[in-house]
């Protein structure tokens, strides 16, 4: 059965994106069967592996909805072990179309139920809200991974989030837990960066991945050419850093 792994955080702009496509690429590298799914109607995961929305007709959408079964939308990538569920603009109705929907929040759960059992790790790219994409993907997971940027601001959002978790796991799902927090576009220059860390420290500290990811250049450079950054500058700081990641994950969720 896999881990199903939730990268969610409903602050825009903080590494979802950026820290799904490099770890499920990395597990994917290390060997394991990997699944990534697009729950964000942006697509930044879709086109992150390579993949062009255009002319995607199957996607995450339809198999949320019940319309195909979801091994109809599954895709593979150009890359080993990696397949993708992907997203294009389409999935900013679901919201609203699963509104009337019967245990609107498993929707995904249920979709992804004939799969699962065919990859090691799916890991899921969740879009910058606590709405009901969100909530599908955090009662699908086995974890969540909160990626956070150290700002002030980041630690305020984190309670909200937590709260949401929480609650979720109350209704919908008991065995969520929380993976990891991972901290992103590091920089221990700043003062802030590291206020920010001892805080987490304080009430987090078995949480926090042990490898945070620096700020690079040559991670917000991969996407445009749809690799991944082990693929696009393997000896990068960023590409090590998530090997350092997954390699960790792969030992927290002992698969
Ligand atoms: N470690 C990093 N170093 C440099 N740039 C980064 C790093 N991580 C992410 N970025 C860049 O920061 C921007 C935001 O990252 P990303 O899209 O992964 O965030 P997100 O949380 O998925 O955003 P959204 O909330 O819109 O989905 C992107 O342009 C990305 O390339
Ligand atoms: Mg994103």
């Amino acid at each position: 059965m896999a881990y199903i792994l939730s990268f969610a955080n409903q602050k825009g702009g903080v590494g979802k994106t950026t820290s799904a496509v490099n770890v499920a690429a990395c597990l994917a590298h290390r060997g394991k069967r990997v699944l990534l799914i697009d729950m964000d109607p942006q697509g930044n995961t879709t086109s992150g592996v390579g993949v062009s929305k255009r002319g995607l007709k199957t996607t995450v959408y339809e198999a949320l909805l019940g319309q195909v079964p979801v091994k109809a939308a599954i895709i593979p990538t150009r890359y080993d072990n990696l397949h993708l569920l992907p997203a294009t603009i389409s999935l900013a109705g679901a919201e609203f179309d699963l509104i009337d929907v019967i245990d609107r929040e498993s929707c995904l759960k249920t979709a992804l139920a004939p799969v699962v059992g065919n990859y090691d790790y799916v890991i899921i790219d969740c879009p910058p809200s606590l709405g009901l994409l969100t909530i599908n993907s955090l009662t699908a997971s086995n974890g969540a991974v909160i990626p956070m940027q150290c700002e002030y601001f980041a630690l305020e959002g984190l309670s909200q989030l937590m709260l949401t978790i929480r609650k979720i796991k109350q209704h919908y799902n008991r065995q969520l837990e929380i993976t990891g927090i991972l901290l992103t576009m590091y920089n221990p220059r700043l003062n802030l960066t590291l206020q920010v860390v001892n805080e987490l420290k304080k009430y987090y500290s078995d949480k926090l991945f042990r490898t945070p990811i620096v700020r690079n250049v040559k991670l917000s450079e991969a996407p445009s050419f749809g690799t991944p950054i082990i693929y696009h500058d393997p000896g990068s700081k960023g590409a090590l850093a998530y090997i350092d990641v997954s390699d960790e994950l792969i030992i927290r969720t002992s698969v």
